[in-house]
């Protein structure tokens, strides 16, 4: 691996003001990792440089015919003080799946994991210390040969930038209320998605925008087909709760081909399981998710992904119908896998130590 240390790289002092509120995305460290991809030559060799603009053609492929995949990983600061990301080789894994869906190369995962560790090692600084604070890695590949005509790129490049991030909720833990986008679909089994494309993300924006536009935080969305089944947000899984205590049952729509299959979501059902609790991947109809909510069947309902970890849904709005699920207060089951979940990923739990890879 190449590394070029940028000269003149962010201040200590700049970086410490930074880190005290980094909110999400809104800064970059002072290297990117990259990956060129040349036809018959396949992978060139990784290199690490100092962050700055790409310059692209105006005809690079992926601009206009949308090969562009991404993934999103997070890497934590340990309570012995050391550095661990979150199962890195399932973001390979699902890359690769990206990249055969999209007709793009693969990258070799041990490849991706190592890359992943250099560009943390070289930004060690970076990674905040804060409560729920991390460094969020973004891998991405795109189409980078030019050319206009639609056919398959012979060239990419795949690249990794990181920025320190904030815990979602930085504060107290709010419900998000949700709503359900009747007019418009994300995706449909047979499509893409299941994968990780920028194109499902561009498709669920509008859904998105209207569901703020009502005063919700994001859409929930329904399969394609029947129009009736939960699918999931436009950037999180969705789980619900039926029951409590000894009977709480952990329920989330299985992955039929039109869901992404989130590393949170996996990882929270495995988490589940190994605690008692039931846990179900069955089809959830909307009809009939509202019936257990008005009975009080459902107790629970959150999303989840690596942005937020653990989100509590508090209300849904369908039809205009606002139902309440636990708007006031975040379930148990909810903020106890929650809790776990985090404290897994920062090393303060010893349980699932093979999710944790040390830089
Ligand atoms: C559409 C969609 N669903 C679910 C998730 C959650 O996936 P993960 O837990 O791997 O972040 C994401 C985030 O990557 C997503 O974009």
């Amino acid at each position: 691996m190449q590394i070029t240390m940028k000269t003149t790289p962010t201040s200590p002092e700049e970086r410490e003001r930074i880190l005290t509120s980094p909110g999400f995305g809104l800064h970059r460290t002072d290297h990117v990792l990259q990956i060129d991809y040349r036809g018959d030559a396949g992978w060139g060799e990784a290199v690490i440089k100092p962050y700055g603009s790409l310059s692209l053609d105006p005809a690079t492929m992926g601009l206009h015919y949308g090969q562009l995949i991404f993934e999103g990983l997070k890497a934590f600061v340990q309570s012995d003080g050391s550095v661990s990301l979150f199962r890195p080789a399932e973001n390979a894994r699902r890359l690769n799946e990206s990249a055969r869906r999209l007709s793009m190369p693969t990258l070799d995962e041990e490849l991706f994991v190592e890359a992943a560790r250099a560009l943390v090692e070289v930004e060690l600084d970076w990674v905040p210390t804060g409560p729920g604070q991390s460094l969020y890695l973004r891998p991405f590949m795109f189409a980078s040969e030019a050319h206009i005509g639609l056919r398959v790129a012979t060239e990419y490049s795949f690249l990794i930038l990181a920025t320190p991030v904030d815990p979602f909720f930085s504060a107290e833990v709010r419900a998000l209320s949700v709503w359900i986008d009747r007019d418009h679909v994300r995706a449909v089994r047979g499509g893409t998605g299941s994968v990780k494309c920028a194109g499902n993300y561009a498709a669920s924006m509008q859904g998105k925008q209207l569901a703020n536009e009502q005063g919700c935080d994001e859409v929930l969305w329904l399969d394609a087909i029947d129009r009736r089944w939960i699918e999931e947000l436009g950037g999180m899984n969705v789980c619900f709760v039926y029951g409590s205590g000894d009977e709480a049952r952990l329920v989330t729509p299985p992955l039929d081909g039109s869901i992404l299959a989130g590393i949170t979501r996996a990882s929270l059902l495995e988490l589940g399981r190994s605690r008692g609790l039931t846990v179900e991947e069955e089809p959830i109809a909307i009809d009939v998710l509202f019936t257990a909510m008005a009975t009080g069947e459902v107790t629970e309902a959150f999303a989840c992904g690596t942005a937020t970890v653990v989100a509590p849904i508090g209300t849904i709005l369908c039809d205009g119908v606002s139902r309440e699920i636990s708007a006031t207060r975040p379930g148990p089951v909810t903020m106890g896998l929650r809790a776990e979940l985090l404290a897994i990923q920062t090393g303060t739990s010893p349980a699932f130590p093979e999710w944790r890879t040390r830089v």
